[in-house]
């Protein structure tokens, strides 16, 4: 492993800058210059600056500021013109004016912590996102897949959309949603990537209501296949960049029965989820299709599928309309209340503020 960078002390004080260096032994290299000398080759983890000369504390702070590692300025007396202090060109941090040892020692400790934390997250960050960038291309290559087959009258491979969910189902639980529709959003397909943000919303509206994994994986398999049958759509309505026509309307609202109907001829998929690809488009008051169902004769699985399927669709970009936030995608579905199920809207606000950017504490 490659060894830590390393403190550097600059100081005109070689008495305290050594004591600080014993101070820092256990925990980090440390390196002590006078404030004459010419800077060390070597870029350190964090830069404490002891001098008395102001012009030269911010000359010192300015040269690391510029390669944006942490500072830490300690001034002997306080600032005589505010305006020009040296704290101001780049100190990340400023202790009080004649600060002793033990205060100097514990702000670098302090600071030492903080930059190595911001390290690690970074990092961590960095895997994340290498491993969400994987786990969407997996799951990008299955739905791409089902809805090839659909298209061409081949059989949808069930144990492909097994394994598809699954990776939607990891993606979401490890890296969160968050993380899973940045990566998804560079999908040059709107119909994949919608299918994968609905699966996405599903999986972590699933774990939110902590499903156990049998539903995890039936509520995420049918949000991924619930528009299949749009594959036999016509190209021109479904990229249509304006208003669909009445006719085209018309052939537009038969994709969930003609997708529940390639589904049933294979028999391999459950009842449950050929009835939220059939359904998904039915309001609680009747007034969705394609049946018309109204109220308890819309089973729970394809509420929640309707639920992620509308907040997904105001979310996406449109040709004709930019992205609504998250938040307001959400308010416009809580004024549809005669239509949605509100006490299950309630329960997906948490996964509204998560895919807003909002880190929640569980
Ligand atoms: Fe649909
Ligand atoms: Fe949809």
């Amino acid at each position: 492993m490659a060894q830590e960078s390393f403190v550097l002390i600059v100081s005109d004080r070689p008495d305290l800058a050594r004591d600080l260096a014993r101070g820092l032994v256990r925990v980090i290299r440390s390196r002590v210059l006078t404030p004459r000398v010419a800077l060390p080759v070597e870029i350190p983890l964090i830069v404490l600056v002891d001098v008395d000369d102001e012009a030269n504390a911010a000359d010192w702070l300015s040269r690391y500021h510029a390669f944006r590692v942490p500072c830490l300025y300690a001034p002997r007396k306080a600032a005589a013109d505010a305006a020009t202090a040296p704290h101001l060109v780049g100190a990340t941090r400023t202790l009080s004016a004649g600060a002793t040892r033990p205060i100097m020692l514990a702000a670098l400790f302090d600071l030492i912590d903080a930059v190595r934390q911001a390290r690690v997250q970074t990092a961590r960050a960095s895997v994340r996102a290498s491993l969400v960038n994987g786990l969407a291309g997996q799951a990008g290559l299955v739905i791409q897949g089902a809805f090839e087959a659909a298209e061409t009258g081949q059989p949808v491979k069930a144990a492909e959309i097994d394994s598809g969910t699954e990776v939607i189902l990891e993606a979401v639980s490890d890296c969160g949603i968050r993380a899973w529709l940045d990566t998804i959003a560079k999908h040059d397909s709107q119909l994949y990537q919608h299918s994968l943000s609905v699966a996405g919303f599903a999986a972590a509206f699933a774990l939110e209501l902590n499903f156990n994994r049998a539903d995890q994986m039936r509520l995420a398999k049918a949000a991924l296949l619930h528009d299949l049958g749009k594959a036999r759509i016509p190209v021109s309505i479904l990229n249509k960049p304006g208003k669909l026509d009445a006719e085209e309307m018309a052939v537009m609202r038969t994709h969930p029965d003609i997708g529940a109907d390639i589904l049933a001829g294979q028999g391999e998929f459950d009842r449950t989820m050929l009835d939220v690809v059939r359904h998904h488009h039915e309001m609680l008051d009747g007034s969705g299709y394609p049946a018309g169902l109204s109220g308890d004769r819309i089973p729970d699985l394809v509420r929640l599928v309707t639920i992620c399927d509308i907040h997904s669709a105001l979310t996406e970009r449109r040709a004709y309309r930019q992205p609504l936030p998250h938040d307001e995608a959400h308010g416009i579905m809580c004024r549809m209340s005669s239509k949605l199920d509100l006490v299950l809207l309630k329960a997906f606000a948490p996964i509204v503020l998560r895919s807003a950017g909002y880190a929640l504490v569980d």
